[in-house]
């Protein structure tokens, strides 16, 4: 038996105890700690014990997963951990994880995989054809959102100058311009610095009071841009922005890229999947007319980290920044099945298309359909039960599941302290926000386990802490408690 396989009973106990790991892992949720308390000696041990010269065993290994790893795991599945933009991963998930790395399929060329490449096209094509994408659409699963935002623009680079694989960005042509909103996230700064772009050719456009850009701002800089020697190069819209969900207006901004031949990207990342609810539909009508977009099925898709796709309209862009032939691969041309390392930076590749795969086949496409609803919904329940508290306010509207509100009269300081006893209690675990130099907390409702009774006891929390802040004290002690938001403590 080679030294690094499983024996058969080996295999059977791995398999035990793994079913059991996952069967207690799903029912413990609600009553884990959201955020854990953590053990710095556990951790230290961690970092400093040398691994065994002889193995602990299949045995010993889950005994560690258990007593070390497993309570020192932040609860990103709770139904009330609200911060950031936080799909909770589907119940087939660590299912078709498990398979995926059984199979263990290389989808960089097609014969590393050659189904693998087929689920990753119809995964592609699924999610391109959400945004009225048409046959010459192409795209490829990625870790996330930024990394879609960063081959976007890597793309956008390529098709704008058309030498940029031979001489980059260093030629003595104009400085490219990019464009976002001052709410766009910062991945996209992130993707400038490292393309070359350079941050001080990111400009951030200024937001109306909904949060969306500003075309009148948009349109004067590109004027200011180009009166100035500089050559605009593209627009990045957000449908959905991180802070509040604010949704750019994207035909105007599409109209406006199509009069100034900019590439228009979008970073869908956080809203683009709300194309799903019937709702918000028209919303995202526009989308079709971007040159590429930014999804992240690890958010409303509720894959598990990591899971992101960028979709490029015509794909031969993608390939044009992509595609190269290295001498270490031989790799023949097959009409259905599709070489991937030729549509992104990456050359080894897991397969990640088949846990979004599953989930969708497993679930069905209207069960995402409800969940997603179901976030809405709530997003508008947690609004009107702080619009409802005399000590607190909306900071933003609410199109999509980000809530912004403040406790009136508070500061920074008092919020943070705020977020950390919600947290410390483990009542819920928000973030803060700060929109216009207001500073406020942040709720997003994006897991579909989240209740209205979590957002009244949330809200009810807060409210009760305001009411401290207004008479100077704290309404209540901190307690850090193994079972989440089941011991506040009345003083
Ligand atoms: C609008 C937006 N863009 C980009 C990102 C980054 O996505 P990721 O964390 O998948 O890289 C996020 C994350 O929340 C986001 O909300």
């Amino acid at each position: 038996m080679p030294v690094l396989s499983l024996n058969e009973d080996e295999r059977e106990a791995a398999g035990r105890l793994l079913t059991a790991f996952f069967d207690d892992y799903e029912r413990s949720i609600p009553r884990r700690p959201i955020f854990p308390a953590i053990d710095r000696e556990v951790l230290s041990g961690l970092l400093t014990t040398p691994f065994p010269d002889q193995g602990i065993g299949v045995e010993g290994l889950f005994r560690v997963i258990n007593q070390k790893i497993l309570p020192n795991t932040t609860t990103l599945s709770h139904p009330r951990f609200l911060a950031f933009v936080t799909g909770p991963g589907n119940g087939i998930a660590p299912y078709a994880d498990a398979i995926a790395a059984t199979i263990n399929q290389n989808c960089a060329v097609w014969q590393g995989g050659p189904v693998a490449s087929v689920i990753e096209q119809s995964v592609v094509a699924w999610l391109a054809g959400l945004f009225g994408y048409g046959d010459r659409a192409g795209g490829i699963v990625t870790a996330g959102g930024s990394m879609a935002t960063l081959d976007a623009l890597a793309t956008m680079l390529h098709a704008r100058r058309p030498q940029f694989r031979q001489r980059g960005l260093q030629t003595a042509d104009s400085p490219l311009v990019v464009y976002a909103s001052v709410e766009a996230h910062w991945c996209i700064d992130k993707a400038a610095a490292i393309l070359g772009i350079g941050l001080g050719n990111v400009r951030r456009v200024p937001v109306d009071d909904h949060y969306q850009m500003r075309l009148d701002a948009l349109e004067a800089m590109i004027r200011a841009d180009r009166a100035a020697g500089l050559e605009p190069a593209c627009v990045v819209a957000t449908p959905g922005s991180v802070n509040t969900g604010a949704i750019d207006p994207i035909a105007t901004i599409a109209d406006v890229c199509a009069q100034e031949d900019l590439w228009l990207h979008l970073d869908a990342a956080y809203g683009g999947l709300f194309v799903l609810s019937k709702r918000l539909h028209d919303a995202f009508e526009a989308c079709a007319r971007a040159d590429s977009i930014a999804v992240d099925p690890h958010k409303l898709l509720f894959a598990p980290y990591e899971a992101g796709c960028l979709l490029v309209r015509d794909r031969t862009n993608q390939t044009r920044a992509f595609a190269f032939s290295p001498p270490i691969v031989t790799v023949e041309e097959d009409p259905l099945i599709v070489n991937y390392m030729d549509y992104g930076s990456q050359l080894s590749r897991g397969f990640k298309a088949l846990k979004i795969w599953s989930a969708l086949q497993t679930f069905g496409v209207e069960a995402f359909t409800s969940a997603i609803d179901h976030t809405l919904d709530l997003a508008q329940y947690m609004a009107e039960l702080i619009e409802a508290q005399p000590d607190l306010e909306l900071l933003a509207p609410v199109p999509l599941t980000a809530v912004c509100f403040q406790i009136k009269d508070a500061s920074e300081t008092d919020h943070a302290a705020a977020l950390a006893q919600l947290n410390g209690e483990g009542t819920a675990f928000l973030n803060p926000v700060r929109l216009d130099g207001r500073h406020g907390l942040r709720a997003c409702v994006s897991n579909f386990r989240t209740t209205r009774n979590d957002l009244d006891l949330i809200v009810a929390r807060v409210a009760e802490i305001a009411r401290g802040h207004q008479r100077g004290g704290r309404a209540y002690r901190v307690r850090a408690s193994e079972d989440a938001g089941n011991h506040l403590i009345p003083r």
